[in-house]
Parts: C-alpha cells; sequence; structure tokens
C-alpha cells in the first residue's frame, strides 16, 4: 500500500544540507546592499521575474541573489515540496490530524478531470453542485426567484465568519466592477449584535435573501446571527416563507435541516475544502450571486491556470514556489516576523484580511506533523492596509523603524474605472515606495539637498540623521493587467499555494486550527456566567473582574 508522502520521517529542517549551506549564504548576504546588487547587474529585473496566469512577480528588490535562489530551490526539493504538492492534488489525506485530503483545487478544475478519493467521484460531485449554483444564481439576478410577497430579491445577506466570510466578502468587493447593480451584498459575521442590527436596518424582509454559510453548521457566531435573522424575518413574514428567504451552506446537512432550512436550498461542499481555502466551493454563493455564474467560473478558471502552473512548472520559474522561499529566507534568514501585504488596488481592500486567515490560521503552528517542536520560526504576522492609505498611516515605522518589514505590493496596470489621472497618480505611488524602499537616502543625499535648500550647517547636521533612510528593505511586487475575475483567482491560488509550501518546509499541517477551539470553550463557559445562572466560577481574579463589572452593567 502507498504510505502516504508525509508519514515519511522528516529530518528537521536545521539539519538538512541545504539548509546548512543557506545559513552560511546568508552571513554574507545579510550585509549585502540592494543599491549595489542592481548597481552590479543591470539585468537584474529580466532575471528575476516569473509569469503566470496572468500575474508577474518582480522579487529582485529582495535582498539576495541568483546562490540564494538556487540554494532556495534545493531546500525546496530537500523537503519534498514537490511530492507534497501531488500528494495534495492527488487527494492523499495530507490533514493527518483530521484525516482528510485537502482539495480545494478540485473545485476549480475543468469538468473531465479524473478524480476519485475514498471511492467518491470528485468531479461528478463538484460539477453537480456548480450546476446547482448556476440555476439558483441566475433565477435570483434574473428576477425569476421571488420573495414571500412576489417581488425579486434586491439584498443578499451572508451570515458567516472565518473562511465563510473573509473570502467572499473579499471577492465580492475585489470583482464590484462585475458585479449586478441590483443586487446589493452584505456580509454579517461578528457575533456582535452591532454588525447584524446595522445590515437589518437597511434592508427589507421582502426582498433579502440570506445565505447561512458555515462549514460546520455548529459556529457559534453564525447559528446566533442566523437565528436572529431568522426571528427578524419571522416579525414580518411567516414559517411558510423561510423556504424563499433562507439558503445554506454546509457540509452538515443534518444540522441545516434542523435550523428549518428547505434541503432543497441547500449548497454543501465537503470535509476535504478547508474553511480557509473555500472560496471556491458553494462558500462562494455570493460571489456568483453577485457577479454571474460566468465570471464565477473565469474566477475558477484563473485559480485552476494558477494551480496547473504550480503542479507542472520547474521550481526556479514557479511563482508559488518563489514566494514561498522568499519569504522563508525574509523569516529564517533576515529576521522578520511580519509581512505586510500592500494593494494598490482598492477594490482589494480586503485581501490582507482575507490572507491573514490563509496564512496565519495555515502556518501558525508550532510543532510539526509528528508532534516535535519545529526548529525554526514559522509563519509572520500578516497585516496590511491599501496603498496610498497606506503611506499616510504606517509607512513611516517600515521606512525609518528599527523592524525590517518585507512587502508584497500588489498592482493592476490598468483600472477598471475611466477617471483621469488616478491611475497613473496610483502606480507611480506604488512603484516609487517598492524603489524608496529598495535605495533609502543616505545622509550625504540627505546634506546636499539641504545644502541645496541653504540651509545653515549646523541644522543641517541636526536634521541629517532624521532625514536619512536606511533602505534595503524586501520588496515582492505583483503586477496584473487588470483586476478581472480570473486574477483575481490566480492570485488568491499564488497565495493558497505559497502557504502549503512554506508549510512543507517547516513540516507543519497547514489545514487544521486547533489554536482557536480553547477560547471557544472558554467563551462558552463565561458565556453561562454572565447570564447569571449558575454563579460565576473562579477564574483568575483578572477574568473574575471583569465578568463581576459586566454582570454589574447588565443589572444597572
Ligand atoms: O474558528 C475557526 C474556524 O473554524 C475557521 O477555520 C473557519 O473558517 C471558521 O471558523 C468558520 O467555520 P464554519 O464555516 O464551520 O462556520
Amino acid at each position: 500500500m502507498r504510505q502516504p508522502a508525509e508519514l515519511t520521517p522528516v529530518p528537521a529542517i536545521t539539519a538538512t544540507a541545504s539548509f546548512q549551506q543557506l545559513q552560511a549564504h546568508s552571513t554574507a548576504m545579510r550585509e549585502a546592499q540592494l543599491r549595489q546588487l542592481f548597481a552590479a547587474n543591470p539585468q537584474r529585473f529580466a532575471q528575476m521575474t516569473v509569469d503566470a496566469a496572468g500575474l508577474l512577480l518582480d522579487y529582485s528588490k529582495n535582498r539576495l541573489d541568483a546562490t540564494t535562489m538556487s540554494l532556495l530551490m534545493d531546500l525546496a526539493r530537500e523537503r519534498g515540496v514537490e511530492a507534497q504538492r501531488e500528494a495534495m492534488f492527488t487527494g492523499e489525506k495530507i490533514n493527518l490530524t483530521e484525516h482528510r485530503a485537502v482539495l480545494h483545487t478540485a473545485l476549480r478544475a475543468p469538468r473531465g478531470s479524473k478524480l476519485v478519493v475514498d471511492g467518491q467521484d470528485i468531479d461528478a460531485d463538484v460539477q453537480d453542485v456548480l450546476q446547482r449554483v448556476k440555476a439558483f444564481t441566475d433565477k435570483v439576478r434574473n428576477g425569476s426567484w421571488v420573495g414571500y410577497t412576489g417581488k425579486p430579491i434586491s439584498d443578499v445577506v451572508n451570515i458567516g465568519i472565518g473562511g465563510s466570510d473573509l473570502g467572499p466578502k473579499m471577492a465580492c468587493l475585489a470583482l464590484r466592477s462585475y458585479a449586478n447593480p441590483n443586487l446589493e451584498m452584505h456580509f454579517v459575521s461578528n457575533v456582535d449584535g452591532h454588525d447584524m442590527e446595522a445590515t437589518l436596518s437597511k434592508v427589507d424582509p421582502e426582498t433579502t435573501l440570506f445565505i447561512v454559510a458555515s462549514k460546520t453548521f455548529v459556529t457559534a457566531e453564525t447559528m446566533l446571527n442566523a437565528n436572529t435573522a431568522r426571528a427578524w424575518f419571522l416579525l414580518e413574514g411567516e414559517e411558510k416563507d423561510l423556504a424563499k428567504h433562507f439558503v445554506a451552506v454546509s457540509t452538515n446537512a443534518a444540522a441545516i435541516v434542523d435550523f428549518g432550512i428547505d434541503p432543497e436550498n441547500m449548497f454543501p461542499f465537503w470535509d476535504w475544502v478547508g474553511g480557509r481555502y473555500s472560496v471556491w466551493s458553494s462558500i462562494g454563493l455570493s460571489v456568483a450571486l453577485a457577479v454571474g455564474f460566468e465570471y464565477f467560473s473565469d474566477f475558477l478558471a484563473g485559480a485552476h491556470a494558477m494551480d496547473q502552473h504550480f503542479r507542472s512548472a520547474p521550481l526556479e520559474q514557479n511563482m508559488p514556489v518563489v514566494l514561498a522561499m522568499l519569504g522563508f529566507w525574509n523569516r529564517q534568514f533576515l529576521d522578520c516576523s511580519s509581512v505586510s501585504i500592500a494593494p494598490y488596488h482598492q477594490d482589494l481592500s480586503r485581501f490582507p484580511a482575507y490572507l491573514q486567515q490563509l496564512d496565519m490560521e495555515s502556518n501558525g503552528k508550532r510543532v510539526t506533523k509528528d508532534g516535535k517542536a519545529v526548529d525554526v520560526p514559522t509563519g509572520p504576522v500578516i497585516w496590511g492596509e491599501c496603498g496610498t492609505n497606506a503611506q499616510h498611516a504606517y509607512f513611516q515605522l517600515l521606512h525609518q523603524g528599527t523592524d525590517v518589514t518585507p512587502i508584497d505590493f500588489i498592482a493592476a496596470l490598468r483600472a477598471t474605472h475611466d477617471l483621469p489621472g488616478h491611475h497613473d497618480a496610483l502606480l507611480a505611488n506604488c512603484f516609487a515606495q517598492s524603489e524608496a524602499f529598495m535605495t533609502g537616502k543616505t545622509g550625504d543625499e540627505v546634506r546636499l539637498d539641504l545644502q541645496a535648500q541653504g540651509l545653515p550647517s549646523d541644522e543641517i547636521e541636526a536634521l541629517v540623521p532624521h532625514k536619512t533612510f536606511p533602505g534595503n528593505r524586501p520588496s515582492n511586487t505583483i503586477v496584473m493587467d487588470q483586476l478581472t475575475p480570473a486574477t483575481l483567482g490566480a492570485l488568491i491560488a499564488l497565495y493558497e499555494h505559497k502557504t502549503f509550501v512554506q508549510g512543507v518546509l517547516w513540516n507543519v499541517n497547514s489545514f487544521d486550527q486547533w489554536g482557536v477551539e480553547l477560547g471557544k470553550v472558554l467563551a462558552k463557559k463565561i458565556q453561562g456566567e454572565l447570564s447569571g445562572q449558575p454563579e460565576p466560577e473562579k477564574h483568575d481574579s483578572s477574568t473574575n473582574g471583569l465578568i463581576a463589572l459586566a454582570r454589574a452593567a447588565k443589572s444597572a
């Protein structure tokens, strides 16, 4: 019997030959200056760009050279990236702690891809659900699906959290230029009633469709929000009308029926789709409703194009592998504990938040697949905001602070609007920032500037340290022609595979998330204590004190 690749003992990463070579090489590279690397090699941009699926990655502004890249690729090979990649695509149960295959790639494979896992014809299942999504979204979009008073749907409220919210919300916003203007999309995720209240105040029960989106259909926040929406709807409508206004997306058919949703209005998916990898499944129902099934299919096709590239391109030219290895280099050898994502595209404003879950829930791990402590730092903190806004908020720290934070700049060469002047200004800022992070500004350059302004020399000397930029700060730039359903699909898949490759390097299970459980259990206990019965249990003095304050506020 074929042994799953990940059960083969994997040595600690620090024990591998290529890691040790990289470590030795990094001593010299830590001192390397990007300005000099560019000056010494006019071909640096040409040599350090990769193309795939409508995206171009320019990684030339990283503190590395051809030897670094070659050693990084050796490491990728030594860690078994190619074999692990095949194990994922072919449905091996690489999510060991949950005994599950990891097949989000199958969700975007074209009809006819032959994949059978545990006797299940994956392609047939996927195509069947896609057809149901098409039929349903066509009806809602063309107005033939009507609410209980016969009016077409004008508002869709997706109720979900984590992967059941972040992906659809990010994609709906990113593809807003492709969306049906007559259908307004809303997303309620937080258990904080302010979230639901703000949305309910904007919609009308006669014309609102609720999508209850939850892989497990037991997530406390989503269930409470779904019950609140149901109760709100029943203030006007009747039980028999619910079927026209509530649909569900889940792997848990029994729980959907218990909730009272018509099984006809259920869009299933499967346990081999991780929550944070689920936007391609029926969790993407809100995206398909917003942009229509054809554009949704383009979105899947864009991701599939990146899948094919990832599965077949040589590692040196493989965009997700290159991006992953750069990230590993910066994390491991340049001590960068966070990565900032800077989309220079307002429609990608939720992309950093989406990547936070994708990367940090996947690789925020401290033990290897066989339960041993990982002997190097793992996933960095991911954060960010759109440019140019970010420039006027925290870029100060990135330019002159004491930590070095690599940045991924993301931009579209052409806009999807036609307002004059804006796009050149946007792109100019994007390219200027990566140039500034790379070159910095030396004390002598500052001095010359100030002398040209005619400042007295004592004032110049006082200002020089403040106006000097160290530079030499690494960044990637990812560009696409336009932000379209296909390029968005490719962009998300790029980061999914990057995350996967880094998980392979660290030998962690990128597909479980046990770290979210403890807080859920404690919250349930404290929720009971807040509602008054039984008497609060003894926690630590801080938690006891906070519970007492909340109880007192309730009875005030
Ligand atoms: O608590 C974390 C998590 O399990 C995520 O992994 C998931 O995306 C989210 O909660 C929502 O889960 P569900 O789709 O099952 O409601």
